[in-house]
């Protein structure tokens, strides 16, 4: 493997369809209109000298080092703000040229530290690299006069550095943050000779920045650097991959030296993300390889027991014999698994295959469960399939945004971003969340209307703003006339007119005022093209799948599906979410959502894996946990997924847990579900594996191994050794074959193969003989439904209610540093962001409970109680509480209720009722997982590790 270098055509090239032809140095070369002469000249193959200039953002023009030649015009123009024009003819290399820009660099190395060979990015600056290009040999001033040389270096970030002496004020970095990043954090500094880049006057831990890594990217020198390249030095291959963090699927050079990552650069040709990064993706991967990943396969016989290592055959032939014993004792259906949405498509599909092939059953369900699942059943019902409408880039085409429950740019940094610059451009913000998210008010966005309704109430406002659509003569009538299912349509509009559904009507349950009901509900219908998108705080709700088709009905009913800059679309949580539901991890469906029911579809699974299938939808993860309470279910499979912290009520699933006779987990470290686990199989990280991933956006993309599994195996010849063992044979030789066996099996991945990624980079599904290169759009002509149909969208509070003993409403969330439960973050620098959960409370409810910034409290609900810090905020209303659950020693699911929604039984963790009061101790659950912890870690033998 090579270094992958990407090429940097200096400013942007344009899309437009309109193209002028010029010539270069003697070649003609045609480029579409707006194109830079620069960036023609780089598609030609001619790379004209730059330092201001990078692709990633607009052109500046302040280097004067890409002076060129035009035949007809005096002077020499920068290149790079030069646009080219039909017939021009340009030159880039003359006699002169070459002396200007000499005279231009040897400025600029004149008041630049000369210890190129020492420094971190020697063979890797575009400073070094120019100064070549340039013939720079020899610089005439000497070094002797004022200079920044002694510059200061800013070391505060965990992750990269600011050794300003280095810095030539380019200016990229403050556009990148601006630009790229919507961040607007860096700014330069005073003028002339004295201008510096700073961090807002103050160090760049301190200040307003999100470290996405934008600035780093676009240093042409080594002043913005990353802290491991200083380090380790600069990498020597690379390889193409995916973030394994959130749903927006970012792609990554991984950078490596030997088999040791050095860095991940974001890949410019990733659609999902076109060079820009995250936190998470671009720097916290250190917990890949962090000291406490388990790599010896554990067993033992009872959960107080120690783990005692053992070989890979001894652990599977453990799981293969237990599961066997235990149904022959209780019964085929005694037993299921859980897929993670961790891990590749390649390894979901082979956990459930192995569930209903090898056990024989459909008790296979994923994490999804406790996400998005209302999501698959909502959009399935009203559109036809269980996925968003469009491709992030159709954001770009939008003219109001309806952001619900969700909030991008701490859950999906890199989308968010691009949301953020379609709003500086001038796209309108709709709001609807009872925290005040950041989009609400940033720098150069200000949200049109922030419907700050209270937890729960989601249905009455989509309703409401519907009802607004309907009565005030809004409806899109030629497009539900066309599109959609005209009777569906009629009952829904009598529904949804009723004065019931007004905003005033609802303006008690929502505390959203009606008019800015209507004023938002007026601008989603008539402001152009309006998307939607969404989050948790949509699906994880009682009510999750009613909200979701209740967004779906308001899209139709506005003629706002089917086109780019439009849309319905989850912001999916984990990064193989949507890749895990499509490759049949719900109990209830094969992959491609076919039903278990449907005769022909079980029929083709079944000729080609040779069994006979249950036809009966198997057990959901709430049900496994209840029937194993029951003492009917007795035995689990857990792939890449931790239930005893991730999913509500923590008491009850621990008691299905520790009822079991056998829990296999089979995770990259300890989690807390191995706490009852009697066999432990290690896991392999992203890195350490080929596969898929399919983001938010149904985007499959590789993911491609870069170092060996540090504990032998890859999830997936694991889960081929259990089946093995079992009794049913797996003999995969790579995961393109089992690639291979999903595209015979599923129409909607028909066309898709390792080679063609390889090809191509990503696809989007549908991918098959219709679409051969994949379907950015859905719903195009027509759902895939056929007809689109509307639902009618009851509101029906939870049952979850606030009252004199629990008066306040606790909603949860992710924030930008953190990844869920944190098994991947907490073993990162990240955690130096925030080293604990906190409880975001109003001022006014904190004051009525004498509660101070800084406080310990007790947060108490019907299902149990913590303790942790309350942090005063204003972001909250008051009533409602607010806080994440990152760490597992704050047992933020203690206190979640068993509520779910109706259809899908995703769990309502975003509305649990609420006291809150001071306290001095931990809650007795906390002591308990403190001593637990202890003896675990004592037991097992991990003390050490765990220190
Ligand atoms: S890391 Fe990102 S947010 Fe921070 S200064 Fe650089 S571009 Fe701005
Ligand atoms: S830090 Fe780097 S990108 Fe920013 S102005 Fe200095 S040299 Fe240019
Ligand atoms: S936005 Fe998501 S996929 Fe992209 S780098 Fe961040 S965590 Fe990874
Ligand atoms: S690259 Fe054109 S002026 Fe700097």
């Amino acid at each position: 493997m090579a270094l992958i270098k990407e090429l940097d055509t200096g400013t942007p090239i344009r899309l437009a369809a309109t193209t002028v032809t010029l010539t270069i140095d003697g070649q003609e070369v045609t480029v579409p209109i707006g194109t830079s002469v620069m960036a023609a000249a780089a598609t030609m193959g001619t790379q004209i000298p730059k330092l201001c200039a990078t692709d990633m953002l607009e052109p500046f023009g302040s280097c004067r080092l890409c002076l060129i030649e035009v035949e007809g015009r005096r002077g020499t123009p920068a290149s790079c703000t030069t646009i080219a024009e039909d017939g021009m003819v340009v030159r880039t290399q003359t006699p002169k040229l070459a002396k200007l820009r000499r005279g231009v660099m040897e400025l600029y190395i004149s008041d630049h530290p000369l210890t190129c060979l020492t420094c971190s990015a020697n063979g890797d600056c575009e400073l070094q690299t120019q100064a070549g290009a340039v013939g720079l040999r020899d610089v005439r001033y000497g070094y002797e006069g004022e200079n920044h040389l002694d510059a200061p270096t800013d070391a505060s970030n965990p992750y990269f550095a600011f050794e300003s002496s280095k810095c030539i004020v380019c200016n990229r970095c403050v556009r990148a943050c601006e630009e790229v990043q919507g961040t607007f954090a860096l700014t330069i500094q005073g003028r002339g000779f004295g201008s510096k880049v700073s961090p807002g006057g103050t160090d760049f831990f301190s200040s307003e920045c999100v470290s996405c890594g934008a600035c780093v990217q676009a240093c042409p020198t080594a002043t913005l650097n990353e802290k491991s390249v200083i380090e380790m030095g600069v990498p020597e291959h690379s390889a193409v991959t995916t973030c394994a963090y959130c749903g927006v699927g970012c792609s990554f050079k991984a950078e490596m030296q030997g088999d040791k990552v050095v860095r991940m650069v974001p890949y410019k040709d990733g659609k999902a993300n076109e060079g820009h990064s995250c936190v998470k993706g671009r720097f916290a991967y250190g917990y890949a390889t962090h000291k406490d990943r388990i790599t010896k396969p554990m067993i033992r016989e009872t959960i107080t027991d120690p783990w005692r290592e053992v070989t890979w055959a001894e652990a599977i032939d453990r799981a293969a014999s237990e599961f066997r014993r235990i149904q022959a004792s209780y019964g085929r259906d005694a037993i299921g698994g859980i897929t993670s949405s961790r891990c590749t498509n390649e390894e979901t599909y082979l956990v459930q295959k192995l569930i209903r092939a090898g056990f024989g059953n459909n008790n296979v369900d994923t994490c999804a469960r406790v996400c998005h699942s209302p999501t698959g059943y909502g959009l399935k019902v009203t559109l036809g399939t269980s996925a968003g409408t469009q491709d992030f880039r159709s954001v770009a085409q939008a003219d109001v945004i309806l952001v619900i429950g969700a909030n991008p740019t701490d859950g999906h940094p890199v989308f968010g971003s691009r949301m953020k610059k379609r709003l500086r451009e001038g796209a309108r913000l709709i709001v609807a969340d009872p925290r005040r998210i950041d989009l609400v008010k940033s720098p150069h966005v200000r949200a049109d209307y922030h419907l700050q309704l209270k937890p729960g109430a989601n249905v009455a406002l989509i309703n409401a703003i519907a009802h607004v659509v309907v009565t005030e003569g809004l409806v899109d009538e030629n497009y539900v006339r066309t599109r959609c299912d005209l009777n569906d349509f009629e009952t829904w509009a009598r529904f949804i007119a009723e004065v019931r559904n007004s905003p005033e009507a609802v303006e008690e349950i929502t505390g959203v005022p009606a008019a800015d009901v209507r004023a938002a509900a007026r601008l989603y219908a008539t402001g152009g093209n309006a998307a939607i998108y969404y989050g948790l705080g949509v699906t994880e709700h009682s009510q999750g799948s009613t909200m979701v088709m209740g967004m779906a009905n308001l899209a139709m009913a506005t003629g706002n599906i089917g086109r780019e800059g439009v849309g319905v679309n989850p912001l999916r949580g984990q990064n193989n979410v949507q890749g895990s539901c499509d490759m049949g991890s719900f109990p209830h469906e094969l992959p491609g959502y076919r039903h278990v029911s449907d005769d022909a579809t079980r029929e083709m699974f079944e000729g080609l894996w040779g069994v006979k299938l249950q036809s009966e939808p198997g057990l959901r993860i709430p049900n496994m946990l209840d029937e194993a309470v029951q003492g009917r279910f007795k035995g689990i499979y857990i792939q890449g997924e931790d239930p005893a912290q991730s999913d509500p009520d923590t008491q009850h699933v621990t008691a299905g847990l520790r009822a079991m006779e056998c829990v296999v987990v089979q995770d990259i470290f300890l989690n807390e579900t191995a706490k009852y686990a009697h066999v432990f199989l290690p896991g392999s990280s992203f890195l350490e594996k080929d596969g898929t991933f399919t983001n938010a956006e149904r985007r499959i993309s590789r993911v491609r191994k870069v170092m060996s599994p540090m504990a032998g195996y890859a999830d997936w010849e694991v889960t081929q050794l259990l089946s093995n063992a079992l009794g049913y044979p797996m003999s995969y030789r790579h995961p393109s074959e089992i690639m291979d066996e999903i595209a015979a099996l599923t129409p909607t991945f028909s066309g898709v193969s390792f080679a063609k990624l390889d090809q191509v980079g990503s696809i989007q599904w549908p991918c098959n003989e219709a679409a051969p290169n994949g379907t950015p759009m859905m719903h195009v002509d027509r759902f895939v439904r056929g007809l689109g149909k509307f639902m009618i969208t009851e509101f029906v509070p939870t049952e979850e209610r606030t009252g004199a003993k629990f008066p306040l409403i606790l909603t949860t969330g992710r924030i930008l540093s953190q990844y869920n439960v944190g098994a991947q973050t907490r073993r990162t620098e990240n955690s130096r962001w925030h080293e604990e959960d906190v409880l975001e409370i109003h001022p006014f409810d904190a004051e009525l409970r004498g509660i101070a910034d800084g406080d310990l409290v007790a947060l108490e609900s019907r299902s149990g109680d913590i303790a942790i810090k309350a942090r005063i905020s204003e972001r909250m209303q008051p009533g409602v509480v607010y806080t994440t659950f990152h760490h597992a020693k704050t047992g933020a699911n203690v206190i979640t209720t068993d509520y779910s929604d109706w259809a899908t039984n995703c769990p309502e963790y975003k509305v649990t009722a609420v006291q809150v009061r001071r306290t001095n101790r931990p809650s007795d659950w906390q002591a308990k997982f403190y001593d637990e912890e202890f003896s675990l870690k004592r037991i097992g033998g991990y003390l050490d590790a765990a220190e």
